[in-house]
This record gives C-alpha cells, sequence and structure tokens, in this order.
C-alpha cells in the first residue's frame, strides 16, 4: 500500500475513533438512513445528492439527519420545514460551515458568503445593495446590458448565416453573455467574446474554478485531513483564486492610477461598481472596515455566485421551450401582443409579460440552480418538529425536492407554465414551496439583477430565432440529466440550431 494512502487511512481512522468516543449526541436527532460506522451515510448518496435526499425524504420524512463522516447534516424538504429553518430559526440557523477549499487566501474569513451572519458580513451585504442592486443602480446599469445582448444577438446572427445554420453551445453562449454583463457591472471591462481566443483565458478561469469546488471533497467530512488536502483540490483552488485575484489587481492597479491622472475623479470607470468600492474603501480605510482586499474577496464572491447560476437557469429553460415548442410559442406571441413586433422589449417590461414570467418561475421550480440553497449551519441547538437539529450541524434545504413534490404541485414532472398563470407564488422569498434565491437573511442579495438579465436574455433568444436541434435528436428525446456542480448543470451541454424568424 502506497505510504500516503496509509498516513490517509490512520488520520481517518484516528478521527474516527476520536468522533466514537467523544461529543455529546442529542437523543432526539431527525430520523434518516443508518449510517456505516465511521464513513456514516457517505456512500448511500449518489453524485446527484438532492436527488438521494429526495429518495431519502420518501422514507424517513421532511426532516432528515446524515452523517458524513464526523458532519452532522440535516436536510429539510418540505414548506413547513423550510419556512421553520429559513424564517423562524433564522437567526440561529443562518451561519455557514467553511468547506475546506474556501480557506484559500482566507477567503471564507472575508468573504460575504462564508461569513457568519455578524456585523462584517451586514456591512458587505449593505455594500452590495447600495452599490449594485438598488432600483436605481440597476437602472443604470440597463444600457450596458441592452450593448451586451446587442452582442449576443450579432452573434446568433452570425450563427444563422452560416452555412444552413451552426449549432451554439447554449451553455457556452449564456456564460459569455452573462460573464460579460456581470464584468461590465463591475469594471466596464468586457472579459469573454463569443469567437475570440484572447479571453478564453478568464473564461477558463471562471469555468475551472466553479468545477473545482463543485466536487465533493473528503476533507469537508473529515476537517482533520484539510492540512493533508487528500485530493487536491485546495492546492487547485489556490491556483485558480490567485489567477483571478491577479486579473482583478491589475483591473484595480490601473483604476487607481486613472483617477489619479483625473486628479480623484472616476478615471475611466464613472458609475461601475469597481468605482463605488474603491470611494467606500477611500472613506473607510481610518477603520480598516473595508479595504483594498475585501474587494479583491467581493469580486470573487459575486463572479462566483452570479455567473454559473444565472447562465445555467438560461439553458435549463431554453431547453426547456426546445422541448416545449407550444409555450415558445405562446410567449412569443405574448411578446408580439405586449410589446409589438417591432420594438425592443426593456427590462421595464416583464412586469406586463405574465406568461414569460411564468416559463422563468416553472424553470426555476424543476432546475434550481442551488437545488440544496447554500449550505447552513446550526449556532446553537434548535428544535424544528420536534427533532433537534444540533450546534454545528449543517442545515441543507432541499429546494428541488420541493420543487417536483406532487403533494405540491400537480403533474410535478410536467413543464407547465400556466400553472402559475393567476397564481400569487413568486420567487422571492415569501412562497415556500418556491424558494430559487433562498429566503431570510441569506437570501440571495444578486436576485434582482438575476431577475431582469434570465427575463432579457430568454427573450431575446427565442424571439427572432426558432430553434432546431442537430440532426437525428428529437425535442422529446433530448438529454434532461443533471450533474450537481457548484450550480445544477445540464448532464449535456445544450446545443442547437438558431434559425432566423
Ligand atoms: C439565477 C441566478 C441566481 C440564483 C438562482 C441564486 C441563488 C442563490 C442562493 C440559493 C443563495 C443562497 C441562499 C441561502 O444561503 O439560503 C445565494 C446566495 C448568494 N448570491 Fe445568488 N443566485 C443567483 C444570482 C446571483 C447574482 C447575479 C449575484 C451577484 C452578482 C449573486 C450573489 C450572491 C451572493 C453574494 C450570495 C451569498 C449571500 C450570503 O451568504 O449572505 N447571486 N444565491
Amino acid at each position: 500500500m502506497e505510504p500516503f494512502i496509509l498516513v490517509l487511512l490512520t488520520i481517518i481512522f484516528s478521527a474516527c475513533l476520536l468522533l466514537l468516543f467523544s461529543g455529546r449526541r442529542p437523543a432526539n436527532l431527525p430520523p434518516g438512513p443508518p449510517p456505516l460506522p465511521l464513513i456514516g451515510n457517505i456512500l448511500q448518496v449518489g453524485p446527484n445528492p438532492h436527488q438521494s435526499f429526495a429518495q431519502f425524504a420518501k422514507t424517513y420524512g421532511p426532516i432528515i439527519y446524515l452523517k458524513f463522516g464526523t458532519i452532522d447534516t440535516v436536510v429539510v424538504s418540505s414548506p413547513a420545514t423550510a419556512k421553520q429553518v429559513l424564517q423562524k430559526h433564522d437567526h440561529v440557523l443562518s451561519s455557514r460551515p467553511h468547506p475546506a477549499m474556501s480557506d484559500s487566501y482566507a477567503h471564507n474569513q472575508i468573504s460575504l458568503i462564508w461569513q457568519p451572519t455578524n456585523s462584517r458580513w451586514r456591512t458587505l451585504r449593505r455594500i452590495c445593495k447600495d452599490h449594485m442592486f438598488t432600483l436605481h443602480r440597476l437602472d443604470s446599469g440597463r444600457d450596458l446590458r441592452r450593448e451586451k445582448l446587442h452582442k449576443l444577438r450579432d452573434f446568433l446572427d452570425h450563427q444563422c448565416l452560416a452555412g444552413g445554420g451552426a449549432a451554439v453551445n447554449v451553455a457556452d453562449a449564456t456564460f459569455t453573455t452573462v460573464l460579460n454583463m456581470l464584468s461590465s457591472t463591475l469594471f466596464s471591462i468586457d472579459f469573454a467574446d463569443y469567437r475570440s481566443e484572447v479571453s478564453e483565458d478568464f473564461k477558463g478561469l471562471v469555468h475551472g474554478l466553479m468545477e473545482v469546488v463543485g466536487q465533493p471533497n473528503v476533507a469537508d467530512y473529515f476537517p482533520v485531513l484539510k492540512a493533508v488536502d487528500p485530493q487536491g483540490l485546495k492546492r487547485k483552488t489556490t491556483t485558480y483564486v490567485r489567477k483571478l485575484f491577479g486579473v482583478f489587481e491589475d483591473i484595480i492597479e490601473k483604476r487607481v492610477k486613472s483617477r489619479s491622472d483625473d486628479h480623484g475623479g472616476a478615471g475611466a470607470g464613472a458609475g461601475d461598481l469597481l468605482e463605488s468600492l474603491l470611494e467606500v474603501s477611500r472613506k473607510s480605510d481610518s477603520d480598516k472596515e473595508f479595504t483594498r482586499e475585501d474587494i479583491l474577496h467581493l469580486l470573487m464572491d459575486l463572479f462566483v455566485a452570479g455567473i454559473d447560476t444565472t447562465s445555467t437557469i438560461i439553458e435549463w429553460t431554453m431547453a426547456e421551450l426546445i422541448r416545449n415548442p407550444d409555450v415558445m410559442t405562446t410567449a412569443r406571441h405574448e411578446l408580439d401582443t405586449v410589446i409589438g413586433p417591432n420594438k425592443e422589449v426593456e427590462e421595464s417590461d416583464i412586469s406586463k409579460l405574465p406568461y414569460l414570467q411564468a416559463i422563468i418561475k416553472e424553470s426555476f421550480r424543476l432546475h434550481p440552480p442551488g437545488p440544496l440553497l447554500v449550505p447552513h449551519q446550526a449556532a446553537a441547538d434548535v428544535d424544528v418538529d420536534g427533532y433537534v437539529i444540533p450546534t454545528k450541524a449543517q442545515v441543507l434545504v432541499n429546494i428541488w425536492a420541493m420543487g417536483r413534490d406532487p403533494g405540491i404541485w400537480v403533474d410535478p414532472d410536467h413543464f407547465n407554465p400556466e400553472r402559475f398563470l393567476g397564481s400569487k407564488i413568486d420567487v422571492k422569498g415569501q412562497d415556500f414551496e418556491l424558494l430559487p434565491f433562498g429566503s431570510g437573511r441569506r437570501i440571495c442579495p444578486g436576485l434582482p439583477l438575476a431577475h431582469r438579465v434570465a427575463h432579457m436574455m430568454v427573450t431575446l433568444m427565442i424571439r427572432g430565432y426558432d430553434w432546431k436541434l442537430p440532426e437525428g435528436i428529437e425535442p422529446q428525446e433530448l438529454n434532461m440529466d443533471e450533474k450537481f456542480e457548484f450550480s445544477l448543470q445540464r448532464a449535456t451541454p445544450l446545443e442547437a440550431i438558431p434559425v432566423k424568424i
């Protein structure tokens, strides 16, 4: 046996012995599948954990307890239990466990995503809200986003003209557009181009980081292994983070220089988020409330949390629309009737388009990009439905299972936007059967931006184009399998041919 494996096994074994003979275990834990000694339930969970947990819930009910190595885990999967976790006990259950990979560059101590809900976290949330997500800020970014949509349209037009129509990798096209929308909002820069090799590097960096942080890590189940990093995932994450920080630092340096050349003015980026962050940092220098380092970490959080999630939901929506051409036709009809055939759709029009909104809700119901939200952690023992969620347990909310629960939705596996017409159910965190952005204090701060971007991009892609699948694939045969990564991906990226209409 390799010496490394021997050391590893010894460490795991000692860790588990330590666990077996120490620690307090509350008596009334929620029910769940019996754990194996030492490793707990790790082997009972498949590559799509949200699906495994949904199966367990059928046997054990809407609150279950699992053990992953040394980590207590509670999964809830009904609107009532989700409401208790995210609303009634929000103050105790809003902390975060720290995955081993979030240690890179001490990110877990600085980042907005991995902070407990302390005053530092509140400051970061406030900065995001005030400088990025207020109505005024969002409205002032409208022209930039429209410009990115036009670039996407040019790209699709180009594909239509290419000999008989060329297939578009929809995942890649949406990723590029969302990346550019975000990078221009943050820095007034386009990072990616649909056809250019030059920017592939940056896209590759963000993609690579997403892939690494989405992988299950044995060091998260046995924290004693964090220092060993047995799968090398922390090392890989650190490499990606170093490169990303390098790009951000470069941009910040150039901006600071251009500000000083402009004698304290905004230099090259008036109105973007970086400008606001530098200003906040300048004003808060005295108490070290918000430093240059904080800016780097916040930018990374926004990229990591915002790009994959938003582009994924758009890709899933397009796949559903291609499988359900009648829905696509009804949506086009709504656009023509409400907006007019030759008029460009504006973000302010979204509220007038109930069928389009119903499509996006239906897509979130079936394909939530964060099927288990981001893990929460209990800061103290909490009683939910008569069971104890023990201190330090990670708490997962299986919104994917709720979206497909026949006790909540009629014919849940069927993509049927009509179910939302005339319904008051929305995605904004008040309706616990549909929580793609979470709810309570940890609710996604990017919701208002993601909402606009998703509606506008789907509109652009269905309005001017019909979509064919490559030779030999019938719409009904389109593979809809899932791949659990940082966000819930399609197992097979969507490739389709746009046909100008
Ligand atoms: C369709 C797109 C998106 C979806 C479905 C989504 C979903 C989520 C979910 C489920 C959470 C965790 C909630 C919880 O812990 O209970 C979250 C957190 C977060 N999201 Fe989003 N998100 C999206 C887009 C964005 C965008 C565009 C941004 C910013 C540019 C963003 C920034 C964040 C941040 C910073 C957090 C961490 C908040 C905290 O821990 O306090 N998200 N998001």
